[in-house]
């Protein structure tokens, strides 16, 4: 396998569009051609108009400008990309089963298993498949099997190289990342695989930062990565609950663990509880793993991660509750954010959701105002649940493209994501417009608690 010269990456969505436009800007000589199913996605991904790019993040209607029409594509002809590729990235979505066995825990690989059959019917030339999405371990093996079962004599070489950008900050962490791990496979020709993909990430990344592992070892490192982030995350969060109940506040604490150095301080902001389509999916992917092994202890110890961060979620909400005299029926409560975290317009497990559901069973009235996220997908974001009737949903949430609307008359205000610009706001003007007493319940930490104190507002934040 000599040089990459075309590249194929089926799924152009929040991993693949990014990844592969930053390969594109990167390796000018490298034709890459991002296919989907989805023919609104990818008219979207091909609109002369950068704002209409389907995936808000920092930085990539630049670097989409700079490469697309040159050496990176966009298309729904999945067969013909796959074909003219001698390596192709599988970056499809695998969200956790809603059904049959390991629902609720194990991922749906469906679109996977769809993707390695296609592969298998199309391919005349021996291609390199990498597995770009979040896959549980042994996704490789199951890749392997329907390749190798269909007989039609081409080679294949199955490379894991999981992604590790976050959301809001994906250019950055694809530019610059602390480090790019490739799984490749013991077979002849793995160790050529393994070197043809360091090849193309070397054109930017330090030879240094590339490691390379068994195909094992890279699935699982994925897994424990996230489960490692989001078990800091629930750790100070379980804190933060302490700390209401007591003197401390959450973020000095915070503040002082994370200057030990082998505690370090990232990952120690208490929130309304982590979401993103990674940390709970991949937990659950590692306690549905370790119980199959029959490790009960694993698994529970992971799981507890989910357990504590379900009930961040849930007792923010049961606050604003408690603390609305018992009774959110028929009051106005407004949302600022809906994304799961600030500079992205993916709201998958956002937190918002989940306390969204909580009040509406409450019988509230919910105004939404978010930057980047699209109202439908508010609507099909807590349909999704299917805890109450559809049109039951779309009574109870009200979306505003103006924050001073969603705010005015409202009996209180919710932060839910932390978007910057909800700090520059007119607290003023907003506190003027809204029910006495007027409460701002901040689950981020976000806003400046003194100065909304002074201005009259009742202000809680998490963890103080
Ligand atoms: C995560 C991993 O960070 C990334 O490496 C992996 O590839 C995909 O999953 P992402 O989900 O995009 O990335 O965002 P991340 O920054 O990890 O945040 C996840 C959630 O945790 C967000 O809801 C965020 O608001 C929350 N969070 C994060 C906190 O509540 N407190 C923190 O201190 C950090
Ligand atoms: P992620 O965050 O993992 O990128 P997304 O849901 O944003 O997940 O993107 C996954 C994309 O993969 C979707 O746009 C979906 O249409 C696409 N997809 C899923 N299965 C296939 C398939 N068999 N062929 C082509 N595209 C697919």
């Amino acid at each position: 396998m000599g040089k990459i010269k075309n590249i194929c990456c089926i799924g152009a969505g929040y991993v693949g569009g990014p990844t592969m436009a930053v390969i594109a800007a990167k390796c000018p000589d490298i034709k890459v051609t991002i296919v989907d199913l989805n023919a609104a996605r990818i008219a979207a991904w091909n609109d002369e108009n950068l704002e209409n790019l389907p995936v808000y993040e920092p930085g990539l209607d630049k670097i989409v400008a700079e490469a697309r029409g040159r050496n990176l594509f966009f298309s729904t002809e999945v067969d013909k990309a796959i074909d003219e590729a001698e390596m192709i990235f599988i970056s499809v979505n695998t969200p956790t089963k809603t059904y049959g066995l390991g629902k609720g825990k194990a991922a749906d690989l469906k679109f996977i298993e769809l993707c390695a059959r296609q592969i298998a019917a199309v391919s005349k030339t021996d291609k390199i498949v990498v597995e770009k999405s979040t896959l549980p371990v042994r996704t490789a093996e199951a890749i392997r099997d329907i390749l190798d079962n269909t007989g039609n004599g081409v080679n294949y070489q199955i490379l894991s190289n999981p992604e590790f950008l976050a959301e809001g900050t994906a250019i950055e962490d694809l530019l610059a990342p602390d480090r790019v791990l490739i799984g490749g496979e013991t077979k002849e020709g793995g160790k050529e695989a393994m070197e043809a993909l360091v090849e193309v990430y070397a054109n930017w990344i330090p030879r240094e930062r590339i490691l390379t592992t068994n195909v094992w070892s890279s699935e699982l490192s994925k897994l424990t990565a996230n489960a490692f982030l989001a078990q800091r995350v629930s750790s100070i969060n379980a804190i933060s609950e302490l700390c209401e109940k007591t003197e401390a506040n959450v973020s000095e604490v915070a503040r002082a663990i994370g200057m030990d150095s082998r505690i370090g301080s990232k990952f120690l902001k208490a929130s309304v509880g982590f979401g993103g389509s990674c940390f709970q999916k991949d937990i659950l992917n590692l306690v549905y793993i370790a119980k199959t092994y029959g490790l009960n202890e694993v698994a529970d110890y992971w799981e507890q991660v989910i357990i504590m961060n379900d009930h961040q979620k849930r007792r923010f909400a049961s606050n604003i509750i408690k603390t609305l005299y018992n009774t959110v029926s028929g009051k106005k409560i407004a949302f600022l954010g809906w994304a799961f975290k600030k500079d992205t317009n993916d709201t998958r497990e956002s937190a918002a959701i989940y306390v969204a559901d909580d009040l509406l069973f409450e019988q509230a009235n919910i105004a939404v105002f978010d930057p980047k996220v699209e109202e439908k997908q508010m609507h099909y974001d807590v349909n999704y649940l299917n805890t109450r009737d559809k049109e039951e949903n779309k009574k109870g949430i009200t979306v505003f493209a103006d924050p001073y609307e969603a705010c005015k008359d409202a009996h209180a205000i919710a932060i839910l994501t932390e978007w910057d610009e909800f700090k520059e706001y007119d607290w003023q003007r907003i506190y003027d417009n809204m029910k006495k007493p007027a409460f701002v319940f901040d689950g981020r930490n976000l806003l400046d608690g003194e100065k909304l104190t002074s201005i009259g507002f009742v202000f809680q934040a998490i963890g103080r």
